[in-house]
């Protein structure tokens, strides 16, 4: 089905289960991290790209005042949870279940900033794969964002988007995640990668055309879900800020990869690890922007494959489907691979020349069969716009 078809089918939908035509139809694209992982909540570098795939949402204001009308009815058209509803006067961090703590949270959180939000209704789709590492949840925060900071007259700034929604995951939901997701979602453009400096929330966005280089990226995407509520990502986090406190900075941004030496003296072994995950991977990222201006896409590869290691082994994110997924994409042709992403499962990305792509598909697929792994799912991506209104 096309966006249009996709739309109307979203509001015809609407109006059977709710009795009345939509405000609008918004959406947010899910995304790829190019490279630069676990760099944005340590204030340093990233540079992801929104995907084709993408959350939509139909949302009707219900009307009347705030106090006659507060309830919330909300519906999506996958899992089979049914009809949930809220009161905007009841919501409570950590007490919603399911994907419903994505949209009240954007509630919860513009309420935060003093934006009164009315009673609405909202149906939502995705085709954003759950769990596989493409920031599934983040697509619905932002297209809900969108939606209501336009339907209620807000004014919300993308930048200020970024940290309601940051705002929402951080302390509704309980992922203690940082601003890249939102950031690729909201302030993504076709055609382009978003480096962003996650200290200051500044973009430039930097042409990425792999097929004029004669490439593919394909996501293999493990299907070994991971979430980031779990303790893994949160340790990690712990670890960096440990490191940044001992070595008496602000935030790991403030690391060169020429202290790295000094640092060894000063932190225990696995901190290190940690910290040096981070320091070399903001230096890959900024390595890869000026690479991707000057020579293309075909030249960031040995990038891709140093940021995979860094996480393999300093970082320990990575598993044993995400290390398969690279390797035998790298030996039959991927000329750069990397899980992207938070971790601990998900998706790998693989820069592949098109002529090879069929074959890496089918080696990955092979090999996982032969380890006896869930079969992954493979597709290619290419940067896509952000979030916007649809209809
Ligand atoms: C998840 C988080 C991001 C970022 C990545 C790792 O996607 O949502 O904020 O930390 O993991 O780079």
């Amino acid at each position: 089905m096309n966006t249009t078809a996709r739309t109307g089918a979203l509001a015809d939908r609407f109006e059977a289960t709710f009795g009345m035509e939509p405000h609008g139809v918004w959406a947010a694209p899910g995304r790829v991290n190019l490279i630069g992982e676990h760099t944005d909540y340590n204030e340093g570098f990233v540079l992801p790209f929104a995907i084709d795939n993408r959350a939509r949402t139909a949302i009707r204001l219900r009307g009347g005042s705030l106090r006659e009308d507060s309830r919330i009815r909300l519906l999506s058209t996958y899992g089979n949870q049914g009809l949930v509803e809220a009161d905007t006067a009841a919501l409570a961090p950590g007490a919603v279940k399911g994907w419903a703590k994505y949209p009240l949270g954007v509630v919860w959180a513009l309420q935060q900033r003093g934006i009164d939000v009315p009673g609405f209704d909202l149906l939502l789709d995705s085709d954003v794969p759950l769990g596989a590492g493409l920031s599934s949840s983040h697509a619905i925060e932002c297209a809900v964002v969108t939606a209501l900071n336009e339907l209620t007259g807000a004014g919300l700034t993308a930048e200020e988007m970024v940290e309601l929604t940051h705002n929402a995951e951080n302390a509704f939901v309980g992922a203690p995640t940082g601003i890249m997701d939102q950031s690729a979602s909201l302030r993504g453009a076709r055609g382009h990668a978003v480096f962003l400096d996650c200290r200051d929330q500044s973009v430039e966005l930097v042409p990425f055309r792999a097929q004029d280089a004669g490439l593919v990226l394909l996501v293999i995407d493990t299907k070994v879900a991971h979430s980031h509520a779990d303790g893994g990502y949160a340790s990690r986090r712990a670890s960096c800020e440990l490191g940044a406190e001992v070595l008496d900075v602000k935030a790991l941004r403030d690391v060169a990869v020429a202290d790295l030496e000094e640092a060894s003296g000063l932190l225990d072994p696995m901190t290190l690890r940690r910290v040096r995950h981070v320091v070399t991977e903001n230096a890959r990222v900024l390595q890869a922007v000026d690479t991707l201006r000057s020579q293309g896409p075909a030249r960031i590869g040995h990038l891709l494959d140093a940021s995979h290691a860094s996480m393999r082994d300093d970082f320990e994110i990575s598993c044993p489907e995400l290390d398969l997924a690279v390797d035998a994409a790298r030996s039959h042709g991927a000329i750069g691979a990397r899980m992207t992403g938070g971790g601990f499962g998900g998706s790998a990305i693989a820069l592949t020349p098109v002529g090879d792509e069929q074959q890496v598909r089918d080696a990955v697929v092979r090999a996982f069969a032969e380890a006896g792994f869930t079969a992954p799912d493979i597709f290619t991506v290419t940067p896509a716009a952000g979030a916007e209104r649809l209809s």
